[in-house]
Protein backbone atom coordinates (compact mmCIF):
# COMPACT_ATOMS: atom_id res chain seq x y z
CA UNK A 1 0.00 0.00 0.00
CA UNK A 2 0.74 3.56 -0.96
CA UNK A 3 2.33 5.86 2.38
CA UNK A 4 -1.35 7.80 1.42
CA UNK A 5 -3.28 4.52 1.41
CA UNK A 6 -2.49 3.81 5.33
CA UNK A 7 -2.91 7.04 6.51
CA UNK A 8 -6.29 6.91 8.66
CA UNK A 9 -8.54 9.34 8.72
CA UNK A 10 -9.09 9.83 12.75
CA UNK A 11 -9.97 13.02 13.89
CA UNK A 12 -10.27 13.43 17.76
CA UNK A 13 -12.00 16.56 19.46
CA UNK A 14 -9.57 17.71 22.67
CA UNK A 15 -10.79 20.13 24.94
CA UNK A 16 -8.63 22.41 27.20
CA UNK A 17 -10.47 23.96 29.67
CA UNK A 18 -9.35 25.40 33.38
CA UNK A 19 -9.13 29.05 35.25
CA UNK A 20 -8.03 31.82 32.95
CA UNK A 21 -4.89 32.59 33.04
CA UNK A 22 -3.73 29.26 33.39
CA UNK A 23 -2.00 28.77 29.96
CA UNK A 24 -4.24 26.71 27.98
CA UNK A 25 -3.65 29.31 24.88
CA UNK A 26 0.33 29.04 25.25
CA UNK A 27 -0.22 24.80 25.50
CA UNK A 28 -1.80 25.03 22.37
CA UNK A 29 0.69 28.02 21.10
CA UNK A 30 3.85 25.91 22.07
CA UNK A 31 2.33 22.59 21.00
CA UNK A 32 0.91 23.21 17.38
CA UNK A 33 3.51 26.12 16.39
CA UNK A 34 6.41 26.01 18.80
CA UNK A 35 5.91 29.23 19.95
CA UNK A 36 4.70 30.91 23.55
CA UNK A 37 3.61 34.63 24.06
CA UNK A 38 4.61 36.08 27.13
CA UNK A 39 2.01 38.92 27.24
CA UNK A 40 -0.70 36.98 25.74
CA UNK A 41 -4.58 38.13 25.98
CA UNK A 42 -7.05 36.29 27.22
CA UNK A 43 -8.84 34.16 25.03
CA UNK A 44 -12.23 35.74 23.74
CA UNK A 45 -14.81 33.20 22.17
CA UNK A 46 -13.58 29.73 20.62
CA UNK A 47 -10.41 28.83 18.82
CA UNK A 48 -9.22 26.00 17.67
CA UNK A 49 -6.28 24.08 15.70
CA UNK A 50 -5.62 20.65 14.47
CA UNK A 51 -2.40 18.83 14.84
CA UNK A 52 -1.04 15.68 13.42
CA UNK A 53 -0.20 12.95 16.19
CA UNK A 54 2.70 10.12 15.30
CA UNK A 55 0.88 7.59 17.54
CA UNK A 56 2.57 4.09 17.35
CA UNK A 57 3.26 5.02 13.55
CA UNK A 58 0.50 5.95 12.98
CA UNK A 59 -0.48 9.49 11.82
CA UNK A 60 -3.96 10.66 13.59
CA UNK A 61 -5.48 13.70 13.96
CA UNK A 62 -6.61 15.80 16.65
CA UNK A 63 -8.89 19.04 16.66
CA UNK A 64 -7.83 20.71 20.06
CA UNK A 65 -10.48 23.24 21.37
CA UNK A 66 -9.63 26.22 23.11
CA UNK A 67 -11.66 29.07 24.78
CA UNK A 68 -11.35 31.32 27.74
CA UNK A 69 -11.59 30.09 31.75
CA UNK A 70 -13.34 33.06 32.16
CA UNK A 71 -17.62 33.07 32.07
CA UNK A 72 -18.02 36.36 30.03
CA UNK A 73 -15.63 35.78 27.59
CA UNK A 74 -17.16 32.30 26.93
CA UNK A 75 -18.99 30.62 23.95
CA UNK A 76 -22.21 28.32 24.47
CA UNK A 77 -20.66 25.68 27.14
CA UNK A 78 -22.58 22.74 25.12
CA UNK A 79 -21.52 23.43 22.15
CA UNK A 80 -17.66 23.96 22.80
CA UNK A 81 -17.83 20.17 24.89
CA UNK A 82 -19.89 18.58 22.41
CA UNK A 83 -17.99 15.62 20.65
CA UNK A 84 -15.15 15.83 22.34
CA UNK A 85 -13.22 13.07 23.45
CA UNK A 86 -10.72 13.89 25.09
CA UNK A 87 -9.66 16.95 27.91
CA UNK A 88 -6.66 18.60 29.06
CA UNK A 89 -7.90 20.00 32.71
CA UNK A 90 -5.62 23.23 33.17
CA UNK A 91 -4.51 24.37 36.28
CA UNK A 92 -1.57 26.83 37.43
CA UNK A 93 1.31 25.41 40.12
CA UNK A 94 2.01 29.11 41.09
CA UNK A 95 -2.07 29.97 42.01
CA UNK A 96 -3.44 27.90 44.15
CA UNK A 97 -6.91 29.28 43.44
CA UNK A 98 -6.79 27.60 40.25
CA UNK A 99 -6.17 24.28 41.38
CA UNK A 100 -8.95 24.55 44.24
CA UNK A 101 -11.29 25.27 40.71
CA UNK A 102 -10.64 21.98 39.39
CA UNK A 103 -13.65 20.40 40.54
CA UNK A 104 -15.94 22.49 39.30
CA UNK A 105 -14.43 22.41 35.85
CA UNK A 106 -14.20 18.48 36.01
CA UNK A 107 -18.56 18.87 36.90
CA UNK A 108 -18.71 21.19 33.85
CA UNK A 109 -16.91 18.68 31.62
CA UNK A 110 -19.24 15.81 33.14
CA UNK A 111 -22.43 17.56 32.72
CA UNK A 112 -21.74 18.90 29.15
CA UNK A 113 -19.59 15.74 27.51
CA UNK A 114 -21.94 12.42 26.53
CA UNK A 115 -19.30 9.91 26.92
CA UNK A 116 -16.34 8.78 29.09
CA UNK A 117 -14.03 11.68 27.88
CA UNK A 118 -10.31 10.54 28.63
CA UNK A 119 -9.05 13.42 31.07
CA UNK A 120 -5.46 14.63 32.02
CA UNK A 121 -4.57 17.00 35.28
CA UNK A 122 -2.36 19.31 33.73
CA UNK A 123 -0.31 21.25 36.40
CA UNK A 124 1.24 24.46 34.01
CA UNK A 125 4.11 26.65 34.53
CA UNK A 126 6.46 24.04 36.11
CA UNK A 127 9.38 26.82 35.78
CA UNK A 128 7.76 28.99 38.25
CA UNK A 129 9.56 26.80 40.80
CA UNK A 130 9.73 30.05 43.43
CA UNK A 131 5.87 30.82 43.20
CA UNK A 132 4.95 27.01 43.87
CA UNK A 133 1.70 26.88 45.61
CA UNK A 134 0.82 23.53 44.74
CA UNK A 135 2.59 20.49 45.52
CA UNK A 136 3.29 17.95 42.71
CA UNK A 137 2.19 15.43 45.26
CA UNK A 138 -1.31 17.28 45.82
CA UNK A 139 -1.72 17.18 41.82
CA UNK A 140 -1.24 13.61 41.82
CA UNK A 141 -3.01 12.37 44.17
CA UNK A 142 -6.51 14.77 43.18
CA UNK A 143 -5.36 12.87 39.75
CA UNK A 144 -5.54 9.64 41.39
CA UNK A 145 -9.17 10.54 43.55
CA UNK A 146 -10.48 11.44 40.25
CA UNK A 147 -9.18 8.80 37.99
CA UNK A 148 -7.41 11.44 35.86
CA UNK A 149 -4.04 10.91 34.27
CA UNK A 150 -1.53 13.34 35.75
CA UNK A 151 1.29 16.04 34.17
CA UNK A 152 3.29 19.30 35.38
CA UNK A 153 4.04 21.11 32.20
CA UNK A 154 5.72 24.24 31.10
CA UNK A 155 4.55 26.41 28.10
CA UNK A 156 7.28 28.65 28.19
CA UNK A 157 9.87 26.03 28.54
CA UNK A 158 8.54 23.14 26.96
CA UNK A 159 8.51 20.74 29.30
CA UNK A 160 5.92 17.85 28.83
CA UNK A 161 4.03 19.90 26.32
CA UNK A 162 3.96 17.43 24.00
CA UNK A 163 3.59 14.27 26.04
CA UNK A 164 0.61 15.70 27.51
CA UNK A 165 -1.57 16.20 24.28
CA UNK A 166 0.12 12.89 23.28
CA UNK A 167 -1.13 10.76 26.52
CA UNK A 168 -5.02 11.90 25.52
CA UNK A 169 -4.69 10.94 21.91
CA UNK A 170 -2.91 7.77 22.91
CA UNK A 171 -5.72 6.30 24.91
CA UNK A 172 -8.41 7.79 23.37
CA UNK A 173 -6.57 5.96 19.80
P1 LIG B 1 -7.68 32.56 29.22
O1 LIG B 1 -7.69 32.61 27.74
O2 LIG B 1 -8.01 33.88 29.85
O3 LIG B 1 -8.57 31.49 29.77
O4 LIG B 1 -6.17 32.24 29.73
P2 LIG B 1 -5.22 31.03 29.27
O5 LIG B 1 -5.44 29.88 30.20
O6 LIG B 1 -5.36 30.77 27.83
O7 LIG B 1 -3.77 31.59 29.61
P3 LIG B 1 -2.65 32.11 28.57
O8 LIG B 1 -2.13 30.99 27.75
O9 LIG B 1 -3.17 33.29 27.88
O10 LIG B 1 -1.47 32.52 29.58
C1 LIG B 1 -1.65 33.46 30.62
C2 LIG B 1 -0.31 34.04 31.04
O11 LIG B 1 0.53 33.02 31.60
C3 LIG B 1 0.48 34.65 29.87
O12 LIG B 1 1.13 35.79 30.33
C4 LIG B 1 1.50 33.57 29.53
O13 LIG B 1 2.68 34.09 28.98
C5 LIG B 1 1.75 32.94 30.89
N1 LIG B 1 2.13 31.51 30.80
C6 LIG B 1 1.48 30.53 30.12
N2 LIG B 1 2.11 29.36 30.28
C7 LIG B 1 3.19 29.59 31.06
C8 LIG B 1 4.21 28.77 31.60
O14 LIG B 1 4.31 27.56 31.39
N3 LIG B 1 5.15 29.37 32.40
C9 LIG B 1 5.10 30.70 32.69
N4 LIG B 1 6.07 31.20 33.47
N5 LIG B 1 4.14 31.51 32.19
C10 LIG B 1 3.19 30.97 31.41
MG1 LIG C 1 -6.60 31.54 26.42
Amino acid sequence: RSEEAQTEDYLFKIVLIGDSAVGKSNLLARFARDEFYPNSKSTIGVEFQTQKLDINGKEVKAQIWDTAGQERFRAVTSAYYRGAVGALLVYDISRRLTFDNIGRWLNELQTHSDMNVVTILVGNKSDLKDAREVTTAEGKSLAEAQGLFFIETSALDSSNVAVAFQTVVKEIY
